[in-house]
């Protein structure tokens, strides 16, 4: 297994091991969506990943869909985040912010009163989506966003990649998956628009390709990282012809120089999204999805991934490196507090290797 903990370079990241913890929402922000001690702490225990892609940051208001996510684009969420990165960098671990805009994925409950839910076309998400005060309830209709609100929306982005870096951060992921904005631009069900922003592939995938332009213009494309899961259809979203589409965004995406392309890996009836990704992705490769420690060498060894990442074990294991490096069996972790507020089942998981040194 020695060959994931070789360095390797991703971009303008330099990753002293091949582990990446992989984006986790775990909606524990406090007032004014801000992260907490409680969050210097939990990416602190986990700094032992070459990379850590936090969990899903709302880049402004109207981004935030579910409740308690923290969000990148006020003073204080930056004050936060910079003590986040400080605390892994301290640790000799690299941080990238993940940006999320949940777009139609939302209840205004977990929004605040001036914010508004945006999307492509208005049509809302058949789903139904977690609120402190009602329980599950069905998510609201958004409003279209016109042709001129989209350099905006994009001007958003740009915005949270500066933040990022002002954070002391050493780049940011794009959330292109799971049915949230970028991909409500992408699939045929959610995107409806007649303007240069709907109707062909070539057109869906614009909006896409102009966010990370400006995010890589801001702070250097190679400091740009995407996240995609062609073929997902989580939180009610479909694209007829994920492999056209997918297979343009990954072609044109792979002209902007950007620092890696982390892939779902998944295969759905209409799509086997890791070869469509082989064939048309050039540039560095995250492979993510139930790897073990064994599957993941391989996939190194092989030349299949440049890096792999993890996201459930990271919440058990905050030493999960340390354990794969030793062979220490893995702990598993309570579901039942997945996203509840507070420091159990957050920062309150012991690191094995604590009692060898
Ligand atoms: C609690 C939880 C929250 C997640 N939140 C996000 C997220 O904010 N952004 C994202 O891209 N993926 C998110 N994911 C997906 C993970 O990043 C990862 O792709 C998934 O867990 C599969 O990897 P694994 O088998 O190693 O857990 C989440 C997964 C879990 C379990």
């Amino acid at each position: 297994m020695e060959e994931l903990f070789t360095p390797v370079r991703l971009g303008a990241l330099e990753l002293r091991n091949r582990f990446v913890m992989s984006a986790m929402t775990r909606s524990r922000a406090g007032a004014g969506d801000t992260p907490t001690d409680l969050h210097v702490e939990y990416y602190r225990q986990r700094a032992g990943a070459g990379l850590i892609v936090t969990e899903g940051l709302q880049p402004s208001p109207a981004g935030k869909g579910y409740c308690r996510t923290p969000g990148i684009y006020s003073p204080g969420q930056v004050d936060g985040w910079r003590k986040v990165a400080q605390a892994v960098h301290a640790e000799g671990g690299l941080i990238v912010a993940q940006l999320m805009h949940c777009g139609r994925v939302a209840s205004r409950i977990n929004k605040d009163d001036d914010s508004e839910i945006v999307a492509p076309s208005a049509i809302r998400c058949n789903a139904k989506i977690f609120t402190d005060t009602m329980g599950l309830i069905d998510m609201d209709e958004p409003r279209a966003l016109s042709t001129e609100e989209i350099p905006l929306v994009i001007g958003e982005f740009r915005q949270a990649a500066l933040n990022a870096r002002e954070a002391g951060m050493d780049g940011v992921e794009l959330h292109c998956s799971s049915g949230y904005l970028p991909m409500q631009f992408l699939s045929s069900n959610t995107n409806r628009r007649a303007d240069r922003y709907g109707g062909s592939a070539e057109n869906r995938i614009r909006f896409v390709i102009e966010v990370l332009q400006a995010m890589g213009e801001a702070i250097g494309h190679d400091r740009v990282g995407l996240r995609v899961c062609p073929g997902f259809e989580y939180n009610d979203i479909h694209d007829e012809n994920p492999a056209e589409t997918y297979g343009l965004l990954f072609d044109e995406a792979s002209k902007l120089g950007l620092a890696y392309l982390h892939l779902v890996r998944r295969t759905f009836p209409k799509v086997d999204n890791y070869l469509l990704a082989k064939q048309h992705w050039v540039g560095n490769f995250i492979l993510n999805n139930e790897l073990t420690g064994e599957m993941a060498a391989e996939a190194v060894r092989s030349g299949s991934a440049d890096a792999v990442s993890f996201g459930r074990p990271f919440i058990g294991n905050p030493d999960l490196v340390e354990r794969l490096r030793r062979g220490i069996p893995l702990s598993g972790y309570d579901a039942a507090r997945t996203y509840t507020p507070g420091p159990a089942g957050f920062i309150d998981y012991p690191a094995a290797t604590w009692s060898l040194k």
